[in-house]
């Protein structure tokens, strides 16, 4: 953990250009966001290393599955080597085909839209909510009610003619989505609900666990997230059918397990042994790194209600966040700098902090889409920084929050 002498001073301009995201975090620093491995993580990975199972076969990778699935009280789990193969398979299995349209949240990492282009579909961009950023359910609402036409059994996109078949909610930053009305407008609709809660394993939405309440569920154990693989995913579903073709589908689409016999275009997308094996492991902690990642949301949230012009996330009455990721919004006129300048600031003093991800429907790649109306979703891509909460945080929180009062009284304003 860095000693407050360890700290870098604060300067008028600059930043750390060490701090870009991925790279390893240079001693001293206090990071965004990294694994914690302090389990069976060894045992486990020693065990497949011992036994040469390291590949895709092997006891980890079911037992993985089994422990994810119980978890979240879902009736099938398949793991995948990401969080977007889970996603690109879920859509295939749910049945999206070239030229569907598929609704999709806007404030979001860019991979489930990658994953709808994947399939041939496009993406449609839904706003944010202002309250807990998520997508908004009205939104959704409004779109399939007003834009889209109910004609012999199909929902179609009233402008571009196109069918409409899904709707991925992203649970982003730990925090759940407002399933229900979601939920309510695809039954009436027939269209497949596919969580993207790759952000948000162990969060619950009306006492339920997310990914397990619409047609399937992705979850990713990338490095940065709440457990990981180093590299992983797994989807959800309690669809016996979908369940048996997504693990054909990720398994090459082999249909005899001695001849090469192949029915359908497959992918090589099963999780590996050996990363299942710090699955395994992982998941043992899994509780006790929620509740330190809510201690440490809920000890943001208290420090910063001194500090004029910083709001933290909040926790919707309906929801219990994991708070993946800690993110606040930055009033410029109160705080004194903006997110950026904020930003640059904590990097040169050795804290690594992000701005949200621009939203889908300004990103470059999705320019020949048609604009989509989303001045939630602007705004807190204008003004939102995650700040460090990972599991090892510990006393390091302290300085960030330092750090934070510092500046803001360098920028002028009385913290
Ligand atoms: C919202 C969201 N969806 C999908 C993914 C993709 O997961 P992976 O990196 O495991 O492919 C991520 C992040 O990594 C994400 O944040």
């Amino acid at each position: 953990m860095p000693s407050e002498s360890s700290r870098k001073p604060f300067s008028e301009s600059g930043r750390s250009a060490e701090s870009a995201p991925g790279a390893p975090v240079p001693q001293g620093e206090i990071p965004l966001s990294v694994p914690e491995i302090r389990g069976n993580e060894w045992k486990y990975v020693k065990e497949c290393l011992d036994t040469n199972w390291v590949s895709t076969a092997g006891s980890f990778a079911n037992r993985f599955e089994d422990m994810l699935a119980e978890y979240v009280e879902s009736k099938y789990a398949v793991a995948t080597i990401n969080g977007t193969s889970a996603l690109h398979i879920a859509l295939l299995v749910a049945g999206v085909h070239p030229d569907d349209e598929v609704l999709v949240s806007t404030l979001t990492f860019i991979a489930p839209a990658n994953a709808i282009r994947y399939v041939g579909a496009w993406p449609v961009f839904i706003d944010a909510e202002p309250n807990y950023w998520q997508m908004d359910p009205q939104r959704v609402v409004d779109f399939l009610e007003q834009e889209c036409r109910w004609t012999s059994g199909e929902l179609r996109n009233k402008v571009t003619g196109r069918r409409v078949t899904a709707i991925v909610p992203v649970h982003i930053l730990g925090h759940p989505v407002d399933l229900d009305p979601i939920l309510t407008v695809a039954r009436k609709y027939g269209l497949a609900v596919i969580e993207d809660a790759t952000e948000s394993l162990g969060a619950k939405y009306k006492g339920q666990m997310v990914g397990h309440q619409g047609d399937i569920g992705c979850f990713s154990f990338n490095g940065n997230k709440l457990i990981t693989t180093g590299g992983g995913g797994m989807l959800v579903t309690d669809n016996e059918d979908w369940a048996q073709r997504a693990r054909h589908l990720t398994t090459q689409a082999k249909v005899d397990p001695v001849e090469y016999i192949h029915d359908e275009i497959g992918y090589n997308y099963r999780l590996t042994n050996i990363q299942a094996a710090l699955g395994c492991a992982q998941m043992e902690q899994i509780d006790d790194y929620i509740c330190v990642k809510r201690g440490i949301a809920s000890a943001y949230t208290e420090w910063l209600e001194d500090l004029a012009g910083l709001h933290p996330m909040r926790q919707a009455p309906w929801a219990e966040s994991v708070f993946w990721l800690f993110t606040i919004l930055v009033d410029e006129t109160k705080y004194g700098m903006n997110s950026r300048e904020l930003l640059a600031k904590l990097l040169e003093a050795g804290i690594q902090c992000r701005p949200l991800w621009q939203p889908m429907h300004l990103s470059p790649v999705y320019a020949d889409l048609k604009p989509a109306d989303c001045p939630v979703a602007n705004r807190l891509y204008q003004d939102g920084l995650s700040l460090p909460c990972s599991v090892s945080l510990g006393e390091s929180q302290r300085l960030v929050l330092d750090s934070l009062k510092q500046l803001s009284l360098l920028a002028g304003h009385q913290a």
